[in-house]
């Protein structure tokens, strides 16, 4: 895999329902108002292929797993490379980018029963400059995908998310020197982790 790296790229990593969502937002609304140009995005994404990988977690049709982990690589590549709303696109014209998931759910999640040698070879795309991982305790994010009343996607299941959790872990000390990893406790009020986060990410 590449050792590649873009600056000015911020990712947001977690299980579901470990408040990742809440935490990019509030990031991109601190560096907009600080005067920055952002754009916040997540993955899947609302492409077409994006849209098909929903479909599958829905379980709207059957796939096979490895299947699954080519069309999250392929949304990818797109969110990646489109010419006016990629995150290239975005980032070549000075803007801060920021991703709620990148190419780490793919070796945590598909990583639970695809090989991670053939996942690290379909997502060879480069780092972000910063990784957040917001580390919320298994239960608590089921709990909190519950409360939301939407019910259960496909990995949202205790045995799984916590193989997920173990993933996470391990690989993201595998990242190259020049990421700056920066992990916080999912546990406390958002106010408090985004301080947390604020105070580690200028620190
Ligand atoms: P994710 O994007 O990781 O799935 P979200 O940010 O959508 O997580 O949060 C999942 C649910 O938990 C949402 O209903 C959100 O309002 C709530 N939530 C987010 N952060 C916190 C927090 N720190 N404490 C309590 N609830 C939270
Ligand atoms: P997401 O919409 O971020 O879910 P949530 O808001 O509940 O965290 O992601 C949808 C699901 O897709 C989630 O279960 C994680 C999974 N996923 C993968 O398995 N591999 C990937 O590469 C990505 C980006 C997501």
């Amino acid at each position: 895999m590449s050792d590649k790296k873009l600056d000015r790229f911020i990712v947001f990593e977690g299980l579901d329902g470990s408040g990742k969502s809440t935490q990019a937002r509030m990031l991109a609304r601190h560096l907009a108002a600080q005067g920055a140009s952002v754009h916040l995005t997540a993955e899947p994404t609302e492409r077409a292929i994006g849209r098909l990988v929903r479909q599958a977690l829905r379980r709207d049709f059957c796939t096979d797993s490895r299947a699954l982990a080519l069309l999250y690589a392929a949304d990818r590549s797109d969110h990646l490379s489109d010419p006016e709303d990629g995150i290239l696109a975005h980032l070549s014209r000075g803007g801060t980018v920021i991703s709620d998931r990148y190419f780490y759910s793919s070796l945590a999640y598909q990583g639970v029963s695809e090989d991670e040698g053939f996942l690290r070879t379909i997502n060879d795309y480069p780092h972000p400059e910063t990784v957040v991982f917001i580390d919320t305790d298994v239960r608590l994010c089921l709990e909190r995908i519950d409360s939301r009343g939407s019910g259960r996607e496909l990995f949202e299941k205790e045995d799984y998310l916590r193989r997920v959790r173990d993933n996470f872990l391990r690989i993201l000390t595998t990242l190259p020197p020049s990421v700056r990893l920066v992990r916080v406790d999912g546990a406390a009020s958002a106010e408090e982790i985004f301080s947390t986060l604020l105070s580690q990410i200028s620190g």
